[in-house]
């Protein structure tokens, strides 16, 4: 399948211009039908049963989960499902055996999903270092490598930016990581969506995902871990070997991570979803939203009262770009380019109100963000319409 193609198999595309994709992805037909026709030809529990429905859909949830372990590189790991980033962050800050004085290094570029968890750690005596980046976003690697001391448990950044679409360089930080004995969770929510992810040679320790974002269904995504030493958030059924009533085993891997019934049309979902970026391959896709997005950045550069967000155009990003129009709330040019347009873009802080704050930036910004089923002529449009938005003629 080549990325022009692949249009047709989203329907909302034809009706309006979809630049909100780094909230959420639209999903493709085939990730639909995938999910339909476990709920209509083999629906029934996973790993319970023994009947032909329970061992057709166990099988499938099982395909479904190693095929998503596979997309990101995880065949050494465990790859737990988990309902999305949140939740797998979430789960780390909770399964990690934390002792007062222990230290969380992260960044000021992080969504709250990846920062209120290590927050709230503050209240159980662990320090949380905030690594602040420069007045246009950029963050200077030896502040973090001063920062991870002997005592860091744990550094956890995001591999791109959901604000500023900027790419850290999450290997070098695994290495800063490794010399100091400290773990890294990579928060991979705006990552694998969009640029090829290995999470074995990236060499981090935890790596959390939503598949919402990457064409998949919402209630999806993963925790990938190295090991599987994290103390389960949940634990019931499903998530043991035995139990007597003094106690009891829990089940080895990604089971023990996975209590009660799971997201199983999701998960197969998922896989499919990620079955069909690998079809387009993701390079492509990374290469076809850096044109897109060099096109939006130059053309939104150029007009008056309008600002980019972030740093120079050359630095590495996927197809996330911010801006403001000058004298204009974000929500109120994101309702017009709405109302005028049918362009669909985001405004606000973007669950990152320290980023704002730290940017200039109290109101937010206008965030348009791409995907394999954008065109070049709707960056135009947006471009266009902006435009007409900073001089008032709309
Ligand atoms: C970088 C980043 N991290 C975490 C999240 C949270 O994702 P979810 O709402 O799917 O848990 C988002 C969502 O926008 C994000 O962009």
């Amino acid at each position: 399948m080549t990325i022009g193609d692949c249009r047709v198999d989203f329907p909302i595309t034809r009706d309006l211009i979809y630049l909100d994709s780094a909230a959420t992805s639209l999903t493709p037909k085939p990730v639909v039908q995938a999910m339909v026709e476990y709920d209509l030809r083999y629906r029934a529990n996973v790993g319970r049963g023994m009947h032909r429905l329970a061992a057709v859909a166990t099988h499938r949830y099982r395909d479904a989960r190693d095929a998503i372990r596979s997309f990101i590189g995880g065949e050494v790991g465990t790859l737990a499902v988990a309902r999305n980033t949140t939740e797998a962050i979430g789960a780390v800050a909770a399964g990690l055996p934390w002792q007062r004085g222990d230290r969380v290094v992260t960044t000021m570029l992080e969504h709250h999903s990846n920062l209120l968890p290590w927050l709230r750690l503050r209240e159980r005596g662990v320090a949380v270092d905030i690594i602040r980046p420069d007045a246009a976003g950029n963050l200077d690697l030896a502040d973090l490598e001063a920062a991870v001391r002997d005592d860091t448990r744990l550094v956890a950044v995001t591999h791109a930016s959901n604000v500023l679409g900027t790419v850290l360089p999450v290997g070098e930080i695994a290495g800063i990581c490794r010399d100091r004995g400290a773990r890294l969770l990579v928060d991979g929510a705006q990552s694998v969506p969009h640029l090829p992810v290995d999470v074995a040679a990236m060499g981090c320790d935890y790596f959390c995902f939503s598949g919402h974002k990457m064409l998949g269904p919402t209630g999806t995504g993963g925790l990938w871990m190295l090991g599987s030493d994290l103390e389960p958030l949940f634990v019931g059924g499903g998530a043991v070997e035995s139990v007597t009533d003094g106690g009891y085993t829990l089940a080895p891997g990604e089971q023990r991570y996975e209590a009660g019934t799971p997201p199983i049309a999701g998960t197969i979902g998922l896989a499919r979803a990620a079955a069909y970026l690998r079809d387009i391959g993701m390079d492509t896709v990374r290469r076809h939203e850096e044109r897109l997005c060099a096109r939006l950045i130059d053309g939104l550069a150029v007009l008056d009262g309008v600002t980019v967000a972030g740093p120079d155009a050359d630095t590495e990003r996927i197809g996330v770009v911010s801006f403001t129009v000058e004298g204009m709330h974000p929500h109120e040019v994101a309702q017009i380019l709405d109302e005028a347009a049918a362009v669909l873009v985001r405004s606000g802080h973007h669950c990152c109100q320290p980023l704002m704050e730290h940017l200039g930036l109290p109101e937010g910004t206008v965030r348009a963000s791409t995907y394999i089923y954008t065109t070049k002529e709707e960056i135009d449009t947006l471009i266009a319409t902006v435009e007409e938005i900073s001089r008032r003629m709309i």
